[in-house]
């Protein structure tokens, strides 16, 4: 167990925020890489053509280790919905294939594919995980010879409903599916293993568990997929890039790896060092042990809101980071601003009440959410 970490956040007393779902805080020392780094953009004559890439080498080291996987195959993306763009870019669908989808699942992982499906006659289906305890076997269910692509996060955004992403990938390599995954709402939060579930995409935008900056994010791609189409070409990801003198000897080929997916501009002077800070500090932490340690706050949580009434929904089949509370009926309709009035920040989605704590989060502000709730219901 992390004991609480919130003095490395810029978190006042009064303010109890658990809606780490909704947007992670930059943690201080990655404000102060992102300041720095802003403050190296007001002397450009001090940069150097390495600077371009060694932070971006940096940081796909780190994310590669957040989720158990190759350094290779890790590329530079501003968003989830931008991984995704890419994976749609690099896979066949046809008239009779399926994609796989889950019902309310985040729009990033369903237009790209609706839009391709419109454009191949192909169809997306969403399978029903509101019912968390059949949530995978459901998904497996729908994974037959028809389907083209399983495009699924391993936590539903809205309720915390989590799929075994390790059975999933086995059985998309059983009907011959590729396995595209949002993995937002997870990465950094749960133990991620690559090897074991062995993803042909998988993106994470950092900005919320990653606890790193707006408009960066990462993408996985698989050793066998990484001679595919970028979503764009761009000077960077072409090879021999590095030599500035001769970026108009222009080449086809593209830089190793997974960079040739790398977003233009990828080398960004304030997001970037802010966002390796973040990954530093997340592995300094340890993803199992922050994924403990989360478990235990929504357990803790959980328990005392069942005291005053209000019940965890399906507790035990949800990411260990997500707590969902069903609403009792005659909820007032302003009840989240009603707790924001007291310092509590949390998320509605449906008729339950989103709980995403994070290490910042100690017992003062399981005290003053369970006094705000108390008091508003
Ligand atoms: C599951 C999931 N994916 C992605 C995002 C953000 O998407 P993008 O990076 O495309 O803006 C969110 C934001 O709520 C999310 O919940």
């Amino acid at each position: 167990m992390i004991p609480s970490q919130r003095a490395s956040f810029d978190m006042p007393r009064e303010v109890a925020y658990l809606n780490c779902a909704y947007m992670g805080p930059l943690p201080r020392a990655a404000v102060e890489a992102g300041v720095a780094g802003a403050r190296r953009k007001a002397r450009p004559w001090e940069l150097r053509p390495a600077d371009f890439f060694a932070e971006t080498e940096v940081a796909r080291s780190l994310f590669a280790r957040i989720v158990e996987a190759d350094a290779e195959g890790v590329a530079i993306v501003p968003a989830a919905s931008y991984g995704v763009a890419t994976a749609a870019r690099n896979v066949a669908l046809a008239p009779g294939r399926r994609v796989v989808t889950l019902r309310e699942q985040f729009p990033s992982n369903v237009y790209s594919w609706r839009a391709l499906a419109a454009d191949t006659g192909a169809e997306v289906v969403a399978v029903d995980a509101a019912d968390l305890r059949g949530a995978t076997a459901a998904v497996l269910e729908a994974l037959d010879e028809r389907t083209a692509v399983a495009a699924l996060p391993n936590v539903l955004w809205t309720t915390g409903a989590r799929l075994d992403l390790a059975a999933i990938g086995a059985r998309c390599r059983e009907v011959g599916a590729a396995l595209v995954l949002d993995l937002t709402q997870s990465a950094g939060a749960m133990v991620t293993d690559f090897r074991a579930i062995r993803p042909d995409f998988a993106v994470a935008a950092a900005y919320k568990w990653l606890l790193g900056p707006y408009a960066l994010g990462f993408l996985y791609v698989a050793p066998e997929r990484r001679d595919g189409r970028p979503l764009e070409e761009n000077w960077l990801n072409h090879a021999g890039s590095e030599d500035f003198a001769r970026l108009v000897d222009y080449r086809d080929d593209h830089q190793p790896g997974a960079r040739r997916f790398d977003m233009g501009e990828r080398a960004q002077f304030a997001t970037m060092p802010a966002g390796i800070a973040s990954l530093e500090q997340l592995l300094a932490w340890g993803v199992a042990e922050i994924e403990a340690t989360l478990a235990a706050k929504t357990a803790a949580i959980g328990a005392r809101a069942r005291a005053i009434g209000l019940a965890p929904i399906d507790d035990d089949r949800r990411g260990p980071h997500f707590l969902s509370l069903a609403l009792p009926p005659g909820a007032p309709p302003d009840l989240l601003a009603r707790l924001a009035a007291e310092g509590v920040h949390i998320s509605q989605r449906g008729a339950a009440l989103r709980i995403t704590p994070h290490l910042y989060n100690d017992d003062a502000d399981v005290d003053r959410l369970m006094q705000a709730l108390g008091a508003a219901l």
